[in-house]
């Protein structure tokens, strides 16, 4: 049912190795045993997954016939010497063998019925916290006096859905907002800054269009000989500490800092200003990692500059590749800070997992510094680190979202064409709500829109921006799942009850009833691949496709009309069901409304 994991890892792949609570994994593990009793080698993979169709069971054992295969025996009478050592008494109520040698696995609807009630008397819902990581996230890193455009936009949103997955499993998380805070540049950036304020114009409203202050220090540097002079001797005067550089330089952060603040406030990303790790924030470290890089015979002095060849890399006429980590001029780099940075995550923050969230194109300058920290012995190898990476955002041309002038796409307009977009469709569809639900209600779908387009697609691939796709009402998009809890949630609503009025427990007698809670209690295994794969569309999917098992469910099992004890148990289901969305959604960090 899940997209197969793909997560660029570097070092030890992420494997859950605490134990697992989850039914996917409670199988399994049965299963598990269950082979080794009937003579396959520890450690053979049971391959439990959930089964793609209601006739092959809940789930389904695939890995009889890879055992099988290996000890020579005929894998359908392997199956049943498994079947036999199978202990999943209370769980299961049927267990078949199927085609060459698959194991479906029917669970009770008992028990099924039992851990529906236990979810449904936990805030939790039954999802475990996991043993606690210190897990650091690198996502969003947007850089000064440049406006976030829309290539940072999937970093942080989908970073930020992870951020809030890995904090719900109990997790200490470090959000790291790796701001691109250092550069020649600022010396540009700065003596125009200088000469904004000698205008004595507000500057505040001068930097209002960052992007704009940004071209224009550029042009000035490219025809004026006396500014480029003023530029490059600021340059100088930062990078050794002066003060008035660095409160020029200052003023230039803080202001970026707060036109970001207002796009993550805006889309409900959980960022603030104390998650600004910035690059900036690594130079004292860099001269001694340089220092020491050689020290260890890694760095090696070419033309001036110093270099790291690394033999895994090689260059068009099959050398090993040489990595500059520090120029002729004396000035460091991109991967000198990244080297830096991912031994400060280690050493002082104690991380025991990093996660980037940053797009496909930095892959390869990624693992170079990582191959170089790892040579170098600055974070051991039981800390993974991994380059969750992502395609570019394309038009509905299929090439790369750009403005109609062909310019980049400003996410405060994209968010504000969003709003509009939205307010427009509100009022078709709810003319009768007064001005202020209205303006809610566009607001919230709006931002859930954008984002949840983004999260739906499978990371790695280009996504394309599509604004009639995100905010239509059918589909997987935010507009149906966040209407498919309005609905649900109204159910329960309209029945007048509260959970404590019902005392009939729940009963499954219907097949929908039962596909719709076997998937009520997938919502953990969701939730723990998210975790581990830091992959948001499973979490979407998986929501999606219980949105679409109620609809059955309530098409096919009347709620209110039914007699009283059904009626109490399937209202259960009912509200397990919107509890259910409601926490998906959250983790998603995506927004729900009573009404809508
Ligand atoms: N600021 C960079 C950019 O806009 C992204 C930084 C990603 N994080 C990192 N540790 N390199 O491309």
């Amino acid at each position: 049912v899940f997209a197969s994991p793909i997560c660029i890892s570097f070092g030890v792949t992420n494997d859950l190795k605490d134990k697992r609570v989850n039914i996917q994994a409670l199988i399994n593990d049965k299963v598990s045993q269950a082979l080794e009793a009937a003579g396959a080698p520890a450690g053979s993979p049971a391959a439990v997954r959930q089964s793609a169709k209601v006739q092959f069971g809940d789930y389904q054992a695939n890995g009889v016939m890879g055992v099988a295969k290996k000890l020579g025996t005929n894998p359908r009478e392997f199956a049943q010497k498994v079947i036999e050592q199978l202990d999943l008494d209370g769980i299961a109520e049927k267990v078949e063998i199927a085609g060459p040698g698959f194991i479906n696995i029917f669970l009770s609807k008992t028990w099924l019925a039992e851990q529906a009630e236990n979810a449904l008397k936990d805030a939790r819902l039954g999802v475990a916290k996991e043993e606690q990581k210190t897990i650091v996230v690198d996502y969003s890193a947007p850089n000064v006096a440049k406006e976030m455009h829309v290539g940072h936009l999937r970093s942080t949103i989908i970073g930020d859905a992870v951020v809030r997955t890995l904090e719900h499993l109990g997790h200490k998380v470090i959000r790291a907002n790796h701001l691109g805070d250092w550069g020649t540049q600022f010396g540009m950036l700065i003596a125009n800054l200088e000469r904004h304020e000698a205008q004595g114009g507000d500057i505040s409203m001068d930097l209002s269009d960052i992007e704009g202050f940004y071209r224009e220090s550029k042009k000035l540097y490219d025809e004026d000989e006396e500014f480029a002079k003023t530029a490059r001797n600021y340059v100088v005067r930062l990078q050794s500490g002066d003060e008035y550089c660095k409160s020029k330089w200052q003023t230039l952060v803080k202001i970026t800092l707060e036109q970001n603040q207002h796009n993550y406030d805006r889309l409900n990303v959980s960022l603030t200003d104390k998650d600004v790790m910035g690059e900036s924030m690594y130079n004292d470290m860099l001269p001694g990692i340089v220092a020491d890089l050689k020290e260890k015979g890694l760095a090696v002095e070419d033309d001036g500059a110093q270099v790291v060849f690394l033999d895994e890399y090689k260059n068009k006429d099959g050398e090993p590749m040489g990595v500059i980590i520090q120029k002729r001029d004396g000035g460091f780099l991109y991967t000198t800070t990244d080297i830096a940075c991912a031994k400060y995550r280690y050493e002082q923050l104690g991380a025991d997992r990093v996660l980037y969230f940053i797009d496909s194109r930095q892959h390869q300058h990624l693992m170079q510094a990582w191959t170089i920290v790892r040579k170098a012995g600055y974070v051991p190898e039981e800390v993974s680190l991994e380059h969750h990476a992502f395609g570019m955002m394309l038009g509905k041309d299929g090439r790369p979202f750009k403005t109609r002038a062909g310019g980049t796409v400003r996410l405060a307009d994209l968010l504000d064409e969003a709003e509009e977009r939205a307010s427009k469709l509100i009022e078709e569809k709810n003319p009768e709500l007064d001005a202020a639900e209205k303006a809610n209600i566009a607001n919230t779908v709006a931002m859930a829109a954008v984002k949840y387009a983004d999260l739906s697609k499978h990371r790695t691939t280009d996504y394309i921006f599509d604004w009639d796709n995100m905010l239509a009402f059918e589909g997987n998009t935010a507009p149906y799942m966040q209407y498919a809890y309005t609905r649900v949630a109204s159910i329960f609503k309209r029945a007048g009850v509260e959970l404590t009025d019902l005392t009939h427990p729940v009963v499954i007698n219907e097949e929908k009833e039962q596909v719709l809670l076997s998937k009520l209690l997938q919502f953990e295994e969701a939730v723990q691949t998210v975790a581990r794969e830091g992959h948001p569309h499973v979490m979407c999917s998986y929501l999606f496709e219980l949105a679409g098992n109620f609809s059955s469910f309530y098409e096919a099992c009347p709620i209110l009309n039914a007699e009283e004890d059904v009626k109490q148990s399937r209202l259960k289901l009912a509200l397990l069901t919107a509890k259910t969305i409601k926490q998906g959604l959250d983790l998603l960090g995506i927004e729900t409304l009573e009404r809508m």
